[in-house]
């Protein structure tokens, strides 16, 4: 089994990439979720924007050093990644929070819908950001958070919103990202993908040809 582990090491054609964390010798990190290992880029990248733009630049580098526009920059840089077109994508808030913003504009773009269905194995935070947000809705909002494959069996014109995640955290499940919204979308509701686990790890495509509505927020630590 390692031999064979190894040997697949060998020919991945990504491995030299590993060089570039700092991890150390032989500690094998398969956590994507949650926390990442550090690049050393980001840490020398952490450190300029500290000591110089920070402490230097002061309240200048939002313009001098461009902190303005990293959201829409860094944004474009990562478009690819989902197939989305320059100016689709923002980088700005942890998942959470970005989950909580799309929920509460879903919910206020549907305001005759009382029903947010997600996945009863959604991620834990997925699930209370939901539920927070629907008990501010400002209306009576129920959440249901239903069985992997009953989705068409729920959906109904009191459906607002459904949130997944694309990529199931624990057993790598990958959900028909395009079968599922076309459904969500025909019965009238929104559609709102999480792409934690998707995003550079697996292909997406979020072309304008397939997509109507609500896209997706993702994150990759
Ligand atoms: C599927 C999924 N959704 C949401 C989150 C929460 O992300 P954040 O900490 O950026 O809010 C995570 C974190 O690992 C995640 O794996």
């Amino acid at each position: 089994m390692r031999d064979d582990c190894e040997r697949l090491d060998d020919l991945d054609e990504l491995a030299s990439l590993r060089g570039e964390f700092r991890l150390k010798e032989g500690e094998i990190y398969l956590d994507g979720n949650s926390l990442g290992p550090v690049c050393e880029a980001s840490s020398e990248r952490v450190n300029e924007v500290i000591d110089v733009e920070w402490a230097q630049g002061l309240v200048r580098s939002w313009n001098t050093a461009g902190w303005m526009q990293e959201p829409t920059r860094l944004g474009d840089r990562l478009a690819p990644l989902v197939g989305a077109q320059p100016g689709e994508v923002l980088v700005a808030d942890t998942l959470t929070f970005l989950l909580a913003k799309l929920i509460g504009g879903a919910l206020a773009l549907r305001p005759e819908r009382h029903v947010v269905i997600t996945d009863q194995a959604n991620f834990h935070s997925d699930l209370y950001i939901v539920q927070a947000m629907a008990a501010r809705a400002g209306r009576p909002v129920t959440v249901k958070a239903i069985e992997r494959g009953t989705l068409r069996d729920e959906l109904n014109d009191d459906v607002a919103l459904v949130m997944l995640t694309h990529v199931d955290f624990r057993s790598g499940e990958m959900l028909d990202m395009k079968r599922i919204t076309e459904q969500v979308h025909a019965s009238g509701a929104l559609m709102l993908w999480d792409l934690a686990h998707s995003t550079g790890a697996v292909p997406v495509d979020l072309t304008r040809a397939t997509w109507t509505s609500r896209r997706g927020a993702g994150t990759s630590t």
